[in-house]
C-alpha cells in the first residue's frame, strides 16, 4: 500500500490511525508518528471497521489505555479490522486486545512490570531491525501475554512479560508490551519508524513545508474571494493562524487586534510591528482601554470580571467586523475566486453573501488539534466558549476557518518559525482571555493594572535571562488586593505585595509550582521593590495544581 502525500486540508489517503483507548496514549504516539514525517490522526476506538478502512490508512496503531483487557467491560475494537489487509502495531493495551481477540492468551501473572525494564529480543522481527539485542524499554502493565494467537510468533521477553513483542508477518500485525512512544524507552523512534517506513511503506513527506503548502491551498479553496477576519490576541495560536492564512489570501484578511488595557508590557507594539510592518498584514488596531476599565470600575468578583471583559470583546470585535464586511466587500472579487462552497451555517462563503442576502465572511480561529479531539468530533466547528470572541451574533454569517486544526502546538510553533514569526511570538508562553485582569485581585483600574504590567515585565525578562522562560509552562506576576506595611529610606511604606506565579505544565490540567533559584528569587524581589512605585514587598506562590488554580483569579 503506497500511500498519497499528506493533505492536511482533510487526508483522505493514507494517514496513520492512531485509535484511542484511553488516557494520554493516542495523543504522544500521534506526535511520534508526526515526527517521524508521517501524518497520523487520532480516532475513537469505537470507530468500526469500515470507517476505519474508508479512511484508506497506512497503517494503524492501537494504543495504550489505562483498563485491563480482562475486565468487562474494557473498550475494544471491531474485530474485522484484522482482516482488512493494514498493517497494525498494537502498543500495550493495544498488544494484549488484539492478542486476546485473534485467540491468544492475556492473564494476570501477578507480578506486573512499571518503569524502566530489559527487553530481550528472542527473534527476528522488522520492528526491531536496528535494535537486535534489545534495550531498556518503558514498561506500564499488570497483565502479560501467555499464549500468543495462531500465526504469531513471540520476538522479544523481559523479566516479567514471557511475550515482551510478537507478530503475525503475514498479515502485518504486530504487537510490542512497552511503550516506543515515551523518551525511556531507548529506541522507540526507531521501532515507530521501522514500522511506518518498512511495514506501512509511508514516505516521510509531513514536513512543516508540506503543512504549509496545504493548508494555503485549503484555505484558498474554503474562502474564495470573501473577506476574512482574524482577532489576534498577541498569542501563538492566533498569530500562526493569522499568517498563514495571510500567506494564503493576502489582503483578503483583515486581522482585529484589541487593546483592552490589559495587555502585558510591549505586547500592542510587538503585534502592530509584527503584522503591519514585517508582514504588511492590515491591521486594525482598536485602543479600547478606557471602555475596559470603565466597564470594570468598581467590580471585584472573579466571574463578573470574566463576563464583563468577554462582552465588552464581543461588542467591540462586532462593530469592527460590520464595518469591515460589509464597508470592504467587494463582490467582483469575489466572484472570481468562487468555489461554491457552502459554509456550515448556511451562508454560502464563495459568493460572499449570505442565504438573507447580507454579506458574508469568514473569521480566523486558532483551534489546535486537541481541541478537536477532546470537543469528541473531528468535524465539530464550535467556538470555544472560554474564548474571548465566543458568541458573535448569529448575522454577521460568518463560517470559520481553522488552519491549525490538524496541528499539536509544537507543529504550530514549528510553522510560525517556518513562516518568519518572531521567536518571542512563537515562543510565547499561554496568555488567559482577560488579560491582566485575573492576576489583578479586587478592583482593575488603570493604576493597578499599570503597576501589575511593569512587575510582569520585570518576572519575564529575568526569567528569560535566567534561561527558563521555555521550561516554565507559565511565569507571571499577580497582585492582591492588600497593602503592607515597609520602610523605605526614612520612611515607612503602606504599598501592595507582588505574588510571583511560576507553573511547570504539560497542559495546564496539573501544574507544580517551579523550583526558581534563590538568586533569581532575590533578584526578582529587588527589581521589583526597587523599579515598581507602589510595590514594597514580593511573595512567592508555591502551590501547585491541585489545589490551585495557574491564576489567581
Ligand atoms: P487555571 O487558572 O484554570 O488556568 O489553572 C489554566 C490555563 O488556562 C489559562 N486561562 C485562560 N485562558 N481565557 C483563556 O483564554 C481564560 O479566561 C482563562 N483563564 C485561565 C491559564 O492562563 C492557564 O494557562
Amino acid at each position: 500500500m503506497s500511500p498519497s502525500p499528506p493533505d492536511a486540508g482533510g487526508p483522505a489517503d493514507g494517514p496513520i490511525l492512531v485509535v484511542d483507548f484511553g488516557a494520554q496514549y493516542a495523543q504522544l504516539i500521534a506526535r511520534r508518528v508526526r515526527e517521524a514525517h508521517v501524518y497520523s490522526e487520532i480516532v475513537p476506538h469505537t470507530a468500526s471497521a469500515s470507517d476505519l478502512v474508508a479512511r484508506r490508512p497506512s497503517g494503524i496503531i492501537l494504543s495504550g489505555g489505562p483498563k485491563s483487557v480482562n475486565e468487562t467491560p474494557a473498550p475494544t475494537i471491531d474485530p474485522a479490522i484484522y482482516d482488512a489487509g493494514i498493517p497494525i502495531l498494537g502498543i500495550c493495551y493495544g498488544a494484549q486486545l488484539l492478542t486476546l481477540q485473534l485467540g491468544g492468551e492475556v492473564s494476570r501473572t501477578g507480578r506486573g512490570e512499571y518503569g524502566r525494564t530489559a527487553l530481550t529480543v528472542t527473534g527476528s522481527s522488522p520492528l526491531f531491525a536496528d535494535w537486535p539485542g534489545g534495550g531498556e524499554v518503558w514498561m506500564s502493565h499488570g497483565d502479560a501475554i501467555t499464549t500468543v494467537p495462531s500465526g504469531f510468533v513471540a520476538t522479544a521477553t523481559s523479566p516479567d512479560a514471557p511475550v515482551a513483542a510478537l507478530h503475525d508477518a503475514e498479515r502485518a500485525i504486530y504487537g510490542v508490551q512497552f511503550h516506543p512512544e515515551v523518551v525511556h524507552t531507548e529506541r522507540g523512534r526507531d521501532v515507530f519508524e521501522r514500522f511506518l517506513y518498512d511495514i506501512c511503506h509511508c514516505p516521510p513527506s509531513w514536513t512543516h513545508t508540506s503543512i504549509i503548502e496545504s493548508q494555503v491551498e485549503a484555505v484558498r479553496a474554503q474562502v474564495g474571494g470573501s473577506p476574512v477576519l482574524c482577532a489576534l490576541s498577541g498569542g501563538v495560536d492566533s498569530a500562526v493562524a493569522a499568517a498563514l492564512v495571510h500567506k494564503a489570501i493576502g489582503d483578503q484578511l483583515t486581522c482585529v487586534y484589541v487593546d483592552t488595557g490589559l495587555m502585558r508590557a510591549h505586547e500592542s507594539e510587538q503585534v502592530e510591528e509584527t503584522f503591519r510592518r514585517q508582514f504588511h498584514i492590515d491591521l486594525v488596531h482598536v485602543k479600547a482601554a478606557d471602555r475596559f476599565f470603565e466597564a470594570l470600575a468598581g467590580v471585584t468578583d472573579p466571574e463578573a470580571k470574566r463576563k464583563i471583559i468577554g462582552e465588552l470583546f464581543i461588542r467591540i470585535f462586532e462593530e469592527v467586523a460590520r464595518d469591515l464586511v460589509i464597508e470592504e466587500f467587494d463582490p467582483d472579487a469575489a466572484s472570481t475566486g468562487a468555489n461554491g462552497a457552502t459554509g456550515a451555517n448556511g451562508a454560502t462563503g464563495a459568493d460572499g453573501t449570505g442565504t438573507s442576502g447580507e454579506p458574508s465572511g469568514y473569521l480566523v480561529q486558532g483551534t489546535l488539534y486537541p481541541d478537536v479531539i477532546e470537543s469528541g468530533s473531528d468535524s465539530a466547528a464550535t467556538i470555544k466558549s472560554h474564548h474571548n470572541v465566543g458568541g458573535l451574533p448569529d448575522d454577521l454569517a460568518f463560517d470559520l476557518v481553522e488552519p491549525l486544526r490538524l496541528l499539536f502546538k509544537d507543529e504550530v510553533r514549528a510553522v510560525g518559525e517556518e513562516l518568519g514569526l518572531p521567536h518571542d511570538i512563537v515562543w510565547r508562553q499561554p496568555f488567559p482571555g482577560p488579560g491582566l485582569a485575573v492576576r489583578i485581585v479586587g478592583e482593575v483600574t488603570p493604576e493597578r493594572a499599570d503597576i501589575l504590567r511593569a512587575a510582569d515585565a520585570i518576572v519575564v525578562e529575568e526569567i528569560r535571562r535566567a534561561g527558563l522562560y521555555r521550561d516554565l509552562w507559565q511565569s507571571f506576576a499577580v497582585l492582591p488586593a492588600v497593602r503592607t506595611v515597609g520602610v523605605m529610606g526614612d520612611g515607612r511604606t503602606y504599598a501592595y505585595p507582588v505574588v510571583i506565579r511560576a507553573v511547570t505544565s504539560d497542559d495546564a490540567m496539573t501544574a507544580d509550582w517551579a523550583r526558581l533559584p534563590y538568586d533569581l528569587l532575590e533578584r526578582l524581589s529587588s527589581r521589583i521593590i526597587n523599579e515598581v512605585e507602589g510595590v514594597n514587598r514580593v511573595a512567592l506562590d508555591i502551590t501547585s495544581k491541585p489545589p490551585g488554580t495557574i491564576e489567581w483569579e
